[in-house]
């Protein structure tokens, strides 16, 4: 028997007062793939992930994930399935250093009645998980408005590998990033790959898109215009169907 694939939607839709964000979305993703979700400003990119994510409700249509189908009503539905999203802003708490900000809401106890915290083991394991995602940072001590544009990715995305995420979609991850911090970037999408994860990551950059992903998939106004495999398809032919749909 085939296994269902992990995320599925079919005819999932979204209307805001008039504006049709999402129409009729059916896609299917296979568990490790990586897909690249492409499309002009405004052609529901996130929109989709936000479903996903459990941050919007859909309209209509459904969502099923390993051939279940599931109603997010919350973040912490999609959390609970090991879905963890990151959007651009990362929603790090600059007050906090990297292991704070890696263990928030997974915090380790010495003593769990008195709420004594394990700080030692919390720093060792975050320095663990770092270097396992080979990122490098000055130490897990920094606080998070200290840190580059790169190391704050870095950070989210060691939250997410603490968190255990199956599904990890990223929202425009390299916008803010220079050329040496979107290649550590990549890099870590190839290490969750890697380590069996699917990731669905939304980007401009088609050459990011074409050097991460085995599957592409285009929006336009809210409707689907192509879904292809990145070995069978080109930077032009997508940058086509972003511009003019599908042909
Ligand atoms: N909360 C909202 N209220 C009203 N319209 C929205 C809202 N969120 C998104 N939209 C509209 O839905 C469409 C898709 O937006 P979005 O998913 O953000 O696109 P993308 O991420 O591809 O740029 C746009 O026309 C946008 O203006
Ligand atoms: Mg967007």
């Amino acid at each position: 028997m085939q296994t269902p694939p992990i995320v599925e939607t079919v005819g999932l839709s979204k209307y805001f007062k008039g504006v049709v964000a999402l129409d009729q979305v059916s896609i299917s993703i296979t568990a490790g793939q990586v897909v690249g979700l492409v499309g002009d400003n405004g052609a529901g990119k996130s929109t989709l992930v936000k479903i996903l994510s459990g941050d919007l409700e859909p309209s209509a249509g459904q969502m099923l994930l390993n051939g279940e189908p599931v109603h997010f009503r919350h973040p912490r539905d999609a959390k609970k399935n090991q879905i963890e999203t990151i959007y651009q802003d990362l929603a790090l708490c600059e007050n906090l250093n990297i292991m704070e900000n890696v263990f928030l809401g997974h915090e380790s106890y010495r003593n769990p009645f008195l709420r004594l915290l394990d700080r030692r083991r919390m720093y060792s394991e975050t320095a663990q998980l770092l270097k396992g995602l080979g990122i490098r940072v000055p130490s897990t001590r920094e606080l998070v408005m200290n840190l580059s544009g790169g190391q704050r990715q870095a950070t989210a995305l060691a939250r997410v590998a603490k968190a255990g995420a199956k599904i990890v979609i990223l929202d425009e991850p390299t916008a803010a990033l220079g050329v040496n911090e979107t290649r550590n970037l990549l890099d870590l999408v190839m290490r969750f790959k890697e380590q069996g994860k699917t990731i669905i990551i939304i980007s401009h950059e088609m050459r990011d898109v074409f050097e991460v992903t085995d599957r592409i998939i285009v929006l336009k106004r809210g409707e689907l215009v192509a879904d292809k495999f990145t070995a069978e398809t080109d930077p032009d032919e997508i940058v086509r169907y972003i511009i003019r749909g599908r042909e």
